[in-house]
């Protein structure tokens, strides 16, 4: 461990309860909380953490590496930063923190439609390896023209995602106000009083803002009129017919992300996508459905061969990557996990979450005595 390494975050979980501490109640709760009543977000960390892996001690063991290739670019670990809407609300600038860590821990960074840095940025940060994530556009126009950007900025793949139908229905959010339209309610003034260092690097950065629509978004829009204005421009729902253009448009790899059934894998393949991303979006859509390890299990099993599956949803940690690669994820994404880092520490929280999930990782399969991440299904219990 580098002797710069902040002792105080050991893991994930410490730099959450940092995270609760120094950002105000409404970004903390809409960050961690998931919908409904939180069976699913509950459950897609405990049913990982059900699977168990036996380590193989006697053996000529030649050293353990974390690193693998995925759509021909080789990645330090196989993990990413998976697309956060809104993250310069949690805590200001942490996009760019992540995007920087992101390419200093050669790991792929996504970037989501609705966050507070545009694609062009992020490309610049990632010298030309980020990610972007598409909510799909209601007017064909906003979609050729964010994907001619993202083409333009180098970003090497697409990911599209189909799982936001309809928001999620999320309690607390209603409660603090986050709801779109947002408003600001006096309960939230106090808890950005409460919050110096919060209010005053938000002061510094300024107002956090949907960056990459700026150029489709009208001037001088009040919240509530901003909100009925992303409800317009962006449907969620998908069909044939509304991803048959992107993938006609786009040159690059096309990852359908949000996926939870053997249906929609096999679809993807049928419509040509390069990759899934299993996923429950964190447990923020569904309450009543599947933890995402479940149908990770079954896709694998059954369409690995065919297309690349990832997973993400639950994992904070480096066994809980360990036990997914196992059950068959060829790579994995984590959400909440760098924006708790980033909430928790600023500047440093990327690449001290990164550094914190790769020696966890490496620990693990040394422990295990798995010399690659291709060798843990070996491991199953
Ligand atoms: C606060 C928050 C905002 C999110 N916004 C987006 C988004 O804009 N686009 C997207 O594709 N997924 C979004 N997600 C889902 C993440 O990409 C990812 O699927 C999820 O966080 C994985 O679960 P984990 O947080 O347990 O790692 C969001 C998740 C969180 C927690």
């Amino acid at each position: 461990m580098a002797q710069s390494f902040d002792t105080r975050y050991p893991s994930v979980d410490d730099l959450r309860e940092k995270a609760r501490k120094r950002i105000p109640r409404f970004a903390f709760e809409y960050l961690d909380g998931g919908c409904n009543e939180d069976v699913n977000i509950r459950r897609n960390t405990s049913e990982i953490r059900d699977i168990q892996l036996k380590p193989i001690y006697i053996k000529d063991f030649k050293g353990a590496s974390i690193k693998t290739t995925l759509f021909g670019q080789e990645y330090d670990a196989p993990f990413g930063v998976a697309p956060v809407g809104l993250q310069g609300l949690m805590w200001p600038n942490s996009p760019e923190i992540l995007a920087k860590a992101a390419n200093k821990h050669n790991v792929p960074f996504i970037l989501s439609t609705v966050t507070t840095m545009d694609i062009e940025r992020a490309s610049e940060l990632t010298e030309g390896k980020a990610w972007f994530q598409l909510y799909n556009p209601a007017e064909d126009a906003v979609r050729n023209d964010i994907l001619d950007r993202a083409a333009a900025a180098g970003c090497p793949v697409l990911v599209l995602l189909c799982d936001v139908p309809t928001f999620g229905y999320r309690p607390r959010d209603f409660k603090n106000g986050l709801a779109l339209p947002p408003k600001m309610t006096m309960a939230n003034i106090l808890q950005i009083l409460g919050k110096p260092n919060w209010a005053l690097q938000t002061l510094r950065h300024g107002i956090p803002t949907f960056e990459t629509l700026r150029p489709y978004t009208p001037e001088g829009l009040n919240l509530k009129q901003l909100g009925k204005f992303m409800d317009k421009t962006f449907s969620g729902r998908l069909n044939e017919e509304r991803i048959k253009p992107i993938r006609d448009k786009w040159k690059g790899k096309l990852v359908l992300k949000g996926v939870a059934s053997e249906e929609d894998t096999e679809q993807a393949i049928r419509l040509g996508f390069d990759g899934i991303i299993v996923s429950n979006h964190g447990g923020r859509q569904l309450d009543a459905g599947e933890s995402t390890i479940a149908p990770l299990t079954r896709i694998a099993a059954k369409y690995k061969d065919q297309i690349t599956v990832m997973m993400d949803s639950g994992m904070r940690s480096g066994p809980d990557m360990a036990r997914s690669l196992a059950r068959g994820a060829e790579f994995t994404f984590m959400g909440r996990s760098f924006m708790y880092g980033a909430a928790a520490m600023g500047k440093k929280g990327g690449d001290h979450t990164m550094t914190i999930l790769k020696v966890q990782l490496q620990q693990i399969l040394d422990q295990l005595c798995c010399e690659n991440i291709h060798d843990l299904h070996k491991h199953l219990i």
